[in-house]
């Protein structure tokens, strides 16, 4: 009976399946039968144009008349006909930002309120100030071929900005409000399978959900599903595990939609391990779908010895649920699923398969330069294996439910998720929003709590505990393996707090102790905690110039720095660890420059293109168990001889020494947690800092020269070898003759791309920089700028980067 043992064969209630005939019979089918269910990705084929949101007219006569709405099936628009020309429109592919391209715009004086929106929003003309460009139009021919007729057809979103309105043929298929959410809509009324079939979706983002920059359009995925009349619900299937000793028992719960007459099916449940073999089959009894109803199903085994998922080795199992009708597969589903247990303790915070781990995390906007909002699924990827790099542990989507790459890359990376939803409250729209977000994501391993709120006006009211309680609910009736949290921005223990699971704190560490001695039972965890602002390789203020030092120093009132915050939290084991906001700069919110020209944020332990600022070392240092040493800043400050210039060195060994031109200025220890600094007069030439370890060993050294005039670019790159659609962010640095990086460089760099690639857009990181997202050329910015391409194929890429009077970088992909 292999792993499948007798008990979970009887939970099952049904027939057991010889694992080999599973296999067997599946290839057997699918070697004769079209798939059960064909998912067709929309990434290309779209054509975009701006609408207007106050002026039908040059919003295509979309509601010209009063009565736009009175019948079905006419939007009142030309756009919607078939013969419709709109080859003028601008052709575009998935993801797709529209307010990328839109001009930095000032929104009002400055100094005005105007001002500081405008500064909020990264100074993109979106809003009601600007209908002319708030309403964008896609369109495209959805390919439904004569054979879908019977069938039934859904549009899956990923995600789009915002309040939008989906046209199939001139019917309104549905809409959606939140530009977070992920939404599915049945067209199979509408479709004409065999005849063009004309898609519109009216995107308005007049009115926003964020205090940032919030992308517009359709820039998460989009895709077309196919499936027979009897169907697994979207979202539909739950897979719980619970590990008990050297086993886990596993419930899945599917839920079958049956858009058609009444049917004689079974359930099939097939779980595969890691390594894809499968590990138990369970079929279950005969059911009759009511006609034009649906079932719930539940089946359980037990699995000896699971691969438990973990961040160390993160184990996927898949779930192959199939409805047979008869001998014939006629629908299909895999959810891939994770096999751990974790528990929080009001004492020793976070356990995971038994162990303490503390969270070690970062807040993270969707947002990067060079794309906008639009960040594809491998360019995710990408930012996580940086946070990986830097020793953290755990990503939390702020404040809205994460893309779909995102779970996947923290399941397949071991990461933790603090899934958070986008609205609080227990309205329906809200509710939907928490209902999607539980749904879609419950089967994610590395989901560990779901945050249903963030800095509420109502959370320290009755109103406020009143809506948890509700919300609560329906998290527990969905899901019911995850605790359920609330990020508070003090009011610890008010309203909303007593129905909390796991207390969430942002900031305010003077409350922590005196919550946890009044609530010793209830575990907590930091949900949002630093907030130090700081510009990328700047090392002193200047508030006329909107620029920031990276010393880690500077932070707003309700925060602290990157040293303060972690030393508390890692200093208490009642509390599980933090997430510091953020992981990545993003547009919007530059406190504390709110004002023309700044639009992007001084938070990022990583600048907006993800390259580190300093802070990223601290972090690295006390969250990675590997030696390291950064000493910054750099040795080039012509000008500034004789004056002192601080000298910060982020490390973990025992002592550091710091040398200057060839003199010590002394060796200092290190504590734990903590940074070393020295004040040194400036003279051209060099500084080292020497790293020893506790028998007096020297083990690390790091060394910062003058350099001398930008003489070269070098270019290179993470990644080497890309798969179709895969990008890669390629680092340019200006260097001197001697090869040495000019840190204070503002080089322009224009990029040449040739082969099988495109370049989606430049950064720098510089959050006051008005030069365009998407071009091919981009200046240095303290010596350092970014393109990021995407490859299209699977052939050779040539990067190169030219500045006046330079030599050429260049990279081969
Ligand atoms: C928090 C808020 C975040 C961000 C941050 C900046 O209060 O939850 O969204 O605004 O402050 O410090």
């Amino acid at each position: 009976m292999g792993n499948l043992s007798r008990r979970g064969f009887l939970q099952a209630g049904g027939a057991l399946v010889a694992l080999g005939a599973v296999a067997g019979h599946a290839a057997a089918e699918a070697a004769t039968s079209p798939p059960a269910r064909q998912v067709t990705p929309l990434d290309s084929g779209w054509r975009f144009h701006l609408g207007h949101a106050a002026d039908p007219a040059r919003d295509f006569g979309f509601g010209a008349s009063h009565d736009t709405y009175a019948k079905s099936g006419d939007i009142g628009t030309a756009i919607q006909a078939a013969d419709y020309d709109d080859s003028a429109w601008q052709a575009v592919e998935l993801p797709h930002d529209w307010a990328v391209d839109l001009p930095f715009t000032p929104f009002g004086a400055p100094g005005s309120e105007a001002d500081k929106i405008g500064a909020y929003q990264g100074f993109k003309p979106l809003g009601r100030r600007f209908p002319a460009t708030s309403v964008g139009w896609y369109r495209r021919e959805l390919p439904i071929a004569a054979a879908e007729a019977g069938r039934r057809l859904f549009l899956d979103f990923d995600g789009v900005g915002r309040d939008c309105l989906v046209i199939l043929n001139g019917f309104v298929v549905g809409g959606n409000e939140s530009g977070y959410v992920p939404f599915r809509l049945d067209i199979s009324d509408f479709a004409k399978p065999g005849e063009p079939n004309i898609l519109l979706i009216r995107c308005d983002v007049s009115l926003g959900e964020a205090w940032s920059y919030e992308g517009a359009g359709l820039y998460r995925q989009v895709r077309l599903v196919s499936c027979a009349p009897a169907h697994i619900r979207h979202w539909g299937t739950a897979v719980r595990c619970t590990v008990e000793g050297e086993a886990a028992s596993i419930a899945i719960t599917t839920e079958i939609d049956n858009d058609g007459p009444a049917l004689p099916v079974r359930l099939r449940s097939t779980l595969l391990d890691p390594q894809g073999k499968p590990v138990a089959a369970l079929l279950s009894d005969p059911v009759t779908l009511p006609d034009w109803g649906a079932h719930e199903l539940t089946q359980t085994v037990r699995l000896d010895r699971p691969a438990l998922w973990s961040l160390e080795q993160p184990s996927l199992y898949r779930l192959i649920s199939e409805i047979l009708e008869g001998e014939h597969t006629i629908d299909q589903q895999e959810t891939p699923f994770g096999i751990r247990s974790f528990r929080f303790d009001a004492d020793h915070g976070l356990f995971l398969n038994g162990k303490p781990v503390k969270v070690k995390g970062t807040c993270n906007h969707q947002d990067h330069a060079g794309v906008g909002f639009a960040v594809p699924d491998s360019l995710h990827v990408w930012r996580i294996e940086q946070l990986k790099a830097m020793g953290s542990n755990a990503y939390r989507s702020t404040h809205h439910p994460a893309p779909p790459a995102v779970l996947e890359a923290c399941d397949r990376l071991g990461m933790l998720v603090l899934e958070e939803t986008r609205q609080m409250s227990s309205n329906p729209e809200a509710l939907g929003q928490l209902e999607r977000m539980v749904r879609r994501g419950r089967n994610h391993p590395s989901i560990f709590l779901w945050s249903i709120g963030n800095e509420e006006i109502h959370r320290g009211t009755e109103t406020g505990a009143r809506i948890a309680e509700t919300m609560k609910r329906r998290v527990y009736a969905l899901d019911g393996t995850r605790p359920v949290t609330e990020a508070f921005n003090g009011k610890l223990g008010k309203g909303a707090s007593r129905v909390l699971d796991v207390m969430g704190c942002n900031y305010y560490l003077d409350e922590i102790d005196a919550f946890h001695a009044a609530h010793p039972t209830v575990p907590m965890i930091g949900t949002e905690t630093a907030s130090t602002v700081m510009t990328r390789g700047a090392y002193h203020r200047d508030d006329q110039a909107g620029i920031l030092p990276a010393y880690d120093r500077e932070f707003p009132r309700w925060a602290s720095t990157a040293e303060r915050w972690w030393r508390f939290y890692d200093e208490r084991p009642f509390l599980a660890g933090g997430f510091v906001w953020t992981g990545f700069d993003y547009r919007g919110e530059p406190t504390p420059f709110e004002r023309w020209p700044q639009h992007s944020s001084y938070f990022g332990v990583m600048d907006s293109g993800g390259l580190p600022k300093d802070n990223y070392f601290y972090y690295r240092a006390w969250w990675r168990n590997e030696p390291m040493l950064h000493l910054f800043p750099h040795w080039t400050w012509p000008g500034r001889e004789g004056q002192p210039v601080e000298v910060w060195v982020h490390a973990n060994c025992h002592a550091v020494e710091l040398l200057a031109n060839g003199s010590s200025l002394g060796r200092q220890n290190l504590e734990r947690n903590g940074h070393l600094q020295w004040t040194v007069p400036y003279a051209p030439g060099w500084i080292e800092a020497r790293g020893f370890d506790a028998q007096g060993r020297q083990i690390l050294t790091q060394r910062r020269e003058t350099v001398g005039q930008p003489a070269a670019i070098a270019l290179s790159s993470d990644r080497q070898r890309l798969k179709g659609g895969e990008v890669a962010v390629v680092r340019a640095a200006v260097l001197d003759a001697a090869g040495r990086e000019v840190p204070t460089a503002d080089t322009l760099v224009r990029f040449r791309l040739a082969g099988a690639a495109r370049l989606l857009g430049v950064g720098n990181g510089d959050p006051r920089s008005l030069e365009p997202d998407h071009a091919d050329q981009r200046h240095a910015f303290n010596g350092l700028c970014v393109a990021i391409l995407q490859a299209k194929g699977n052939g050779p890429i040539r990067v190169e980067a030219e500045a006046a009077g330079l030599k050429t970088g260049e990279l081969a992909l």
